[in-house]
């Protein structure tokens, strides 16, 4: 679908997601992360960058789980994470558009919980590479979990949390020769009903990751 028309959809709360044809995992198992390896820091940095071209094949389930724990997966016992959150709040749950489904990204389990049996990788965004794409992250404040931070401050706090989320999905993705880019340019509402979100969950930013085309 084109941006054009998905905008004037978006105008009137159209932009449906695409019902899937098989029955979707309640939950995916992501095999255990390969944490060694992976090119030098600085030559992954030299090499990020944004990217709007992707192709549409799935990411093996390897990638997947790297790139997830990469984005903001548990990486200390204690539940430490890759990404820093203001107080440790830990406010940002990834979700994941695939398209058998949308996921959220449980990172102390490792694994994948459905919340919507649809492809709604067409709703995050109005961009019309975002409905071919193979993965589409958005990321979402859990305002419930910022009861300690000042609440002036809860949004902008999160907002560098996800964009803390975002630059390791760069990364990686730099690491691992796949493109990606960060987009604000997004329907929150609509996004917010497709994935069934609750009042004091906030849509802040959508991620796109596949193969260069
Ligand atoms: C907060 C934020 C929002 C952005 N939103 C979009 C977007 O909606 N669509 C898009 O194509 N790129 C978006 N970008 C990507 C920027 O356009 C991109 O980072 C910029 O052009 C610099 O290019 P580079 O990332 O390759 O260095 C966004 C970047 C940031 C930081």
């Amino acid at each position: 679908m084109s941006s054009l028309t998905k905008f004037a959809l978006g105008m009137m709360g159209q932009v449906r997601p695409k019902p899937v044809q098989s029955d979707a995992a309640t939950s995916i198992v992501l095999p255990p992360t390969d944490k060694h390896g992976g090119p030098p820091l600085m030559e992954v940095l030299a090499k990020r960058h944004s990217s709007r071209e992707f192709a549409r094949d799935a990411l093996p389930l390897p990638l997947l789980s790297g790139l997830l724990w990469a984005a903001y997966g548990e990486n200390r016992s204690e539940g430490g994470r890759t990404a820093p959150s203001a107080l440790n709040a830990q406010e940002i749950d990834v979700f994941v558009a695939l398209p058998s489904g949308a996921y959220r990204y449980d990172a102390a389990a490792h694994e994948l919980c459905l919340v919507a049996a649809s492809d709604l990788r067409r709703v995050t965004g109005y961009q019309d590479f975002v409905d071919e794409a193979p993965l589409d992250l958005v990321y979402v404040a859990d305002h419930t979990r910022m009861s300690r931070v000042p609440v002036g401050q809860r949004t902008s706090y999160a907002s560098v949390a996800a964009g803390a989320i975002a630059q390791n999905v760069y990364l990686f993705s730099a690491g691992n020769d796949l493109a990606t880019v960060i987009r604000a340019w997004i329907d929150r509402d609509a996004i917010a009903n497709a994935l069934g979100l609750t009042h004091d969950q906030e849509v802040l930013l959508s991620q796109t990751v596949g193969y260069p085309k």
